[in-house]
């Protein structure tokens, strides 16, 4: 199996905190890859380096061999390395379609309106989109829901959506933090179900924040576990569940 990802001694401070220690980590090619840790311990942080929000203080991130640490979020993106966003309120007065439509616009400058000019050009783009748009709406269960807006769908429908959008941009791998949070647990393990599907079916490789393990653990491939911003284990959900260090970093909260 090869990597796809690696942060390599990754370091992150906020004045005096350091919110992500010296951080190395190999992300498998198509696996779905966990970070857990209590609060505060540095996960959204290393995301957020990882997928360009945040300039590491120290450390260097490697995407498909290539070294990324200073590259825009946006030039991750067309290599392949995305992140779902939450949907904005305004967007949520949108369609569904309309979300999808919007993200690939976003990332694909020939659709465009203003390039309309080159009309031959902006039509075939466009039709491009609604195709694709179509695709992802079938493949994440929405098709039935694609004229409604966005504020209609449910608490995981609009995850799901989050992940739509990203796989209009032809993402390969895909950062999520906390793709079910305040997800009820069934709609939660719908939402891993095609997570799933998109690793095995369609190649793609997802790396995850999660607190719920009870529901996640079934499905991840490799996790690693946080504590005070530094990897204190990493390993088979079985083998950082039981890890001794894993277990004490949550004592006095009920998370794991
Ligand atoms: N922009 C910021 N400025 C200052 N401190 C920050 C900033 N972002 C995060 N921190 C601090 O860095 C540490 C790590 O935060 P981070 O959000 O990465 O944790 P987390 O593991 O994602 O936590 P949670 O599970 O609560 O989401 C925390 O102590 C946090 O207060
Ligand atoms: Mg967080």
């Amino acid at each position: 199996m090869a990597t796809i990802l690696s942060t390599k001694g990754v370091t992150k401070k906020f004045g005096n905190l350091v919110a992500v220690d010296s951080v190395s980590i190999d992300v498998e090619e198509r696996k779905l890859s966990m970070i857990i840790g209590p609060n505060g311990s540095g996960k959204t942080t290393l995301i957020n380096c990882i997928t360009g929000y945040l300039r590491p203080d120290g450390g260097r991130i490697i995407y498909r061999g290539r070294d990324i640490t200073k590259i825009p979020p946006q030039k991750r993106v067309e290599l392949g390395l995305t992140r779902t966003f939450q949907i904005p309120s305004p967007f949520r007065k949108l369609p569904v379609l309309d979300n999808l439509l919007i993200s690939y616009s976003r990332f694909n400058p020939g659709a465009k309106v203003y390039n309309s000019i080159f009309r031959p050009r902006w039509l075939r783009k466009e039709r491009e989109a609604v195709r694709k748009a179509y695709e992802v709406l079938k493949l994440l269960n929405l098709l039935h829901v694609a004229e409604q807006p966005a504020e209609n769908l449910s608490g995981g429908q609009l995850k799901l959506l989050e992940i739509g959008r990203t796989l209009m941009t032809n993402a390969e791998t895909i950062v999520m933090d906390e793709p079910v949070g305040g997800v009820n647990p069934s709609l939660a393990h719908q939402i891993f179900k095609h997570i799933k599907d998109l690793i095995e079916n369609h190649g793609k490789t997802f790396l995850i924040i999660e607190h719920r393990l009870e529901v996640a653990k079934q499905y991840v491939d490799h996790v690693y576990a946080m504590a005070y911003g530094k990897l204190i284990a990493e390993g088979s959900p079985e083998e950082v569940l039981t890890n001794e260090r894993v277990v004490e970093s949550y004592l006095g909260t009920t998370e794991i």
